[in-house]
């Protein structure tokens, strides 16, 4: 039986290892060999990771893979992508290609604000607390102008401060609800340093407000942070074409293909077990980018979801339609993004990846992204709807098998000749190794 471990941050990253390896490494030396192989020989960047998180113990690589082509709002980008998955930027390079002769994407911000509560019970007089409200609000504001000094100087800060009387959902359950413009910046820790300070603002006066009881004076304050349900972060992105130009796939004419596509979306807005899916493959786009350019793709990734449920029911965050001969495919969604602050200007291929996209503002990489959502969307519904989703991903996925069996590099260009025409199956592979092996 294993025993829990004392004071392991304090150990050096060599001992942490060590109690690894004794620990819970099958092959101890295999496991410092692999741990040690992804080690930086460059110090000060392997510093630089180590000091990310605790206890660090080695690097975990991720390709950083480019989509080019892109064509958005007139300029084209080649768009940085950090992705596992063998077919995705693939997809993505695909359907930027398509669409550049298409005349592009076109993408635009509707909305940048962000959200963050402080929670807190009350018992007593509700009136009273609507009064105390009014009265404090200015003093919120004042309270935390230190935080919010640089932010205001530039055109962000607080937008507006709102009590909100939870008491039908949860007994005694009461919120500031706050709003926030936090410009470049994601703004995670300025939301939660600016909800921090209002509750202290707000324990400390109701603490000396004349007109509450003892009772009423006794607030108390579950938490303070920021929501990343961000309705009304919002960016758009779309396609069109006429449907005569949707022409690329040879079985298969172009009006079937608008019909068949718009069907596939409208399946994925009846039917939630599939926008899952369906949303699942806008998110290795969006999150792709989303990783590469050093931003929080939890925080995202929960965002969207929400949205895609706002309604109570699950939906597809895209939506296409065929209206007078012109297909429109279009994307909307929440994407609270930084360009600034966090490891942005930390991680050297983060600040690569950024200056790839020509340093964007915060909300010119909500447009990036979207349009990565809505070009891994499109490339997903027209294999989906044609040829079928194995064809392409088995074929990338082919050197993923092959590396597996330990192929030699003659023998990778064999089996990508071989499979030129046939769909990759992983018992097929194995049968062809094997056979040619022996
Ligand atoms: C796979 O990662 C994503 C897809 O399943 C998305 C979809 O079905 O639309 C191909």
């Amino acid at each position: 039986m294993k025993k829990p471990v004392e004071g392991f941050s304090k150990l050096t990253k060599e001992q942490k290892i060590e109690w690894l390896a004794e620990n819970y490494f099958k092959n101890s030396e295999e496991g410092i060999k692999i741990l040690k192989q992804y080690w930086n020989n460059d110090t000060g960047l392997q510093k630089l990771h180590d000091e990310f998180i605790e206890n660090t113990i080695s690097n975990f690589y991720l390709p950083f893979g480019v989509a080019p082509n892109f064509l958005i709002n007139n300029d084209l980008y080649a768009i940085p992508m950090a992705i596992e998955e063998s077919s995705v930027v693939a997809a993505a390079s695909k359907s930027a290609k398509y669409w550049a002769g298409r005349g592009g994407f076109k993408a635009k911000v509707i909305s940048t604000e962000k959200i963050g509560q402080v929670h807190f019970t009350y018992t007593g007089n509700k009136e009273k607390l609507e009064r105390f409200f009014i009265y404090v609000k200015p003093i919120l504001i004042d309270d935390s102008s230190s935080i919010t000094r640089n932010m205001n100087k530039r055109g962000g800060g607080i937008l507006n401060i709102e009590l909100k009387d939870k008491t039908n959902d949860l007994d005694n359950y009461f919120q500031l609800h706050c709003t926030f413009e936090t410009l470049d910046a994601m703004g995670a820790n300025f939301i939660n340093s600016c909800l921090e300070q209002f509750a202290k603002t707000f324990r400390r006066e109701a603490n000396n407000y004349n007109d509450f009881t003892s009772e009423e004076k006794d607030i108390h304050v579950v938490m303070s942070i920021l929501s990343n349900y961000v309705p009304d972060c919002l960016v758009r992105a779309e396609v069109s074409c006429k449907v005569e130009e949707l022409n690329e796939d040879k079985n298969i004419s172009p009006t079937e293909f608008a019909e068949k596509f718009v069907q596939a979306i409208n399946i994925a807005n009846a039917e939630p077990y599939r926008a899952v899916t369906h949303n699942k493959g806008i998110m290795n786009g969006v999150d792709a980018v989303v990783l590469a350019t050093g931003n929080d793709f939890r925080a995202v990734e929960a965002g969207v979801h929400a949205y895609a449920a706002k309604t109570g029911k699950y939906t597809s965050l895209t939506h296409a339609e065929i209206k007078d001969g012109i297909f429109r495919f279009r994307i909307q969604l929440p994407l609270a993004l930084g360009t600034v602050g966090g490891i942005t200007s930390l991680h050297p291929l983060v600040k690569l990846a950024l200056e790839m996209l020509n340093n964007p503002s915060a909300k010119e990489l909500m447009m990036i992204t979207a349009v990565a959502g809505l070009a891994q969307n499109f490339a997903a519904i027209r294999s989906l709807i044609t040829v079928g989703i194995q064809k392409g991903h088995m074929k990338m996925h082919l050197l993923n098998i092959l590396n597996q069996l330990g192929a030699t590099e003659q023998e990778k260009e064999y089996f990508v000749k071989y499979f030129k025409d046939k769909t990759v199956s992983h018992s097929e592979v194995v049968n062809e190794f094997n056979r040619i092996r022996a």
